[in-house]
């Protein structure tokens, strides 16, 4: 008798299906244990050539059909990012996994309805935030922890990226939906990364502007000095209006070692005390699955999605938290909701 059994592979939904559905659609029929069997969005049009595109069996109209389905275990939301919670809560309440697009929500109020309903029903949140599965954001985080930088003396982020005029139609820019511009949208994964490695600042001071895009809701400018619990300083920058939009890179300096992590690669990694892989850090070329949405927000690989898909699947599978849940991923909604505060107060907003 053969004493193995395949476990058979977790059903997935999506709801929204956009621009990210796509990657969310790769990363599914790539990961180890996972299929895609149905999609809910807006436009019947759009479902049916989605379902085409990548062969998934159902698609509706209907977020209650999609989420009533017995086969469905997960659902990754992809919807604008204000609009998360509603079809969230549905898949929730009838006890489905999420996968949540970032921001989890766009402000704290509307991200801790879905922590609560999803706690309430006992199932896993892992909302994306891919640039955390890079390899030189997972070297930058085992320095940090190993304390090689010594006391942190400056934690910054710096995310000066390009979108075009032509981008911000729609739901993009807009203060109910998007939640706010080029730090709630493009700058979070930086900034997210920054409160991984630094911990969350406890005053933020910002200022924020429209330099270009005069004709959206939202700021295409932010920048903003911050300070951390243990004194360290620190600051942000973000802005989608400077052309032609350069690496993401985030700063992590000490009185023992000093880093730079420019999209997912190592620029800068010098410590007093050198350690034996510290050569091969340094010479490693940037992760091919990290490439960056710089330029253009589809510049990106779905293999980052996929790194966290199978991590979610993976959770499922072993009984194990997943690497990001929602409470962490509200961090950085917190930390942004403050600096918008603060630059709309023009004074520091205490966290
Ligand atoms: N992780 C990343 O790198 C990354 C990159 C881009 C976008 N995003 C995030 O993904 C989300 C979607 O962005 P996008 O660029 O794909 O947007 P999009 O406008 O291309 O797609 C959103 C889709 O959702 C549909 N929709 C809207 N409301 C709906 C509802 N209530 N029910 C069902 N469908 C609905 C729309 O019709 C549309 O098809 C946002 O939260 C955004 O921040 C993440």
């Amino acid at each position: 008798m053969n004493a193995t059994t395949t476990t058979p592979a977790l059903g997935f939904g999506i709801i929204g299906v956009g621009m990210i559905a796509d990657y969310h659609a790769q990363a599914i029929a790539a990961a180890t244990g996972a299929r895609l069997v149905g999609i809910a969005t807006r436009s019947a049009e759009n479902a049916r050539v989605f379902a085409a595109k990548h062969g998934v069996p159902f698609a509706t109209t209907s977020v209650a059909e999609l989420v009533a389905r017995p086969d469905i275990a997960v659902v990754c939301i992809t919807t604008p990012s204000g609009a998360h919670l509603e079809p969230a809560l549905a898949a929730v309440r009838a006890g489905k996994h999420l996968v949540v697009e970032k921001p989890i929500e766009i402000t704290t109020e509307r991200a801790d309805e879905l922590l609560r309903a999803a706690d309430a029903a006992g199932v896993k949140i892992s909302p994306i935030f891919q640039a955390r599965f890079g390899e030189g954001a997972r070297a930058l985080k085992a320095a940090i922890e190993a304390g090689r930088f010594g006391r942190i003396v400056l934690a910054s982020a710096y995310v000066k990226w390009h979108r075009s005029r032509e981008y911000y139609t729609g739901w993009k820019g807009t203060l109910a939906l998007d939640g706010g511009g080029a730090a709630m949208n493009q700058g979070i994964h930086g900034i997210d990364l920054l409160q991984w490695f630094a911990g969350m600042p406890d005053e933020v001071y910002a200022r924020k502007t429209r330099r270009v895009y005069d004709h959206i809701e939202a700021e295409d400018t932010l920048s903003a000095t911050l300070h951390y619990p243990n004194g360290a300083l620190g600051s942000i920058e973000a802005t989608t209006a400077a052309w032609p939009g350069w690496s993401r890179r985030i700063e992590i300096c000490g009185e023992h070692g000093s880093a730079c992590l420019k999209d997912d690669h190592l620029d800068e990694w010098k410590f007093r005390e050198a350690q034996p892989h510290d050569d091969a850090i340094r010479a490693a070329g940037p992760d091919p699955a990290m490439a960056s949405g710089a330029g253009a927000p589809n510049a990106i690989s779905y293999q980052g999605h996929l790194r966290q898909i199978q991590d979610l699947v993976d959770s499922l599978r072993d009984n194990r938290p997943v690497a990001i849940d929602g409470h962490e991923a509200r961090k950085a909604v917190a930390l942004i909701r403050a600096l918008y505060a603060s630059a709309a107060c023009g004074a520091p907003v205490k966290l």
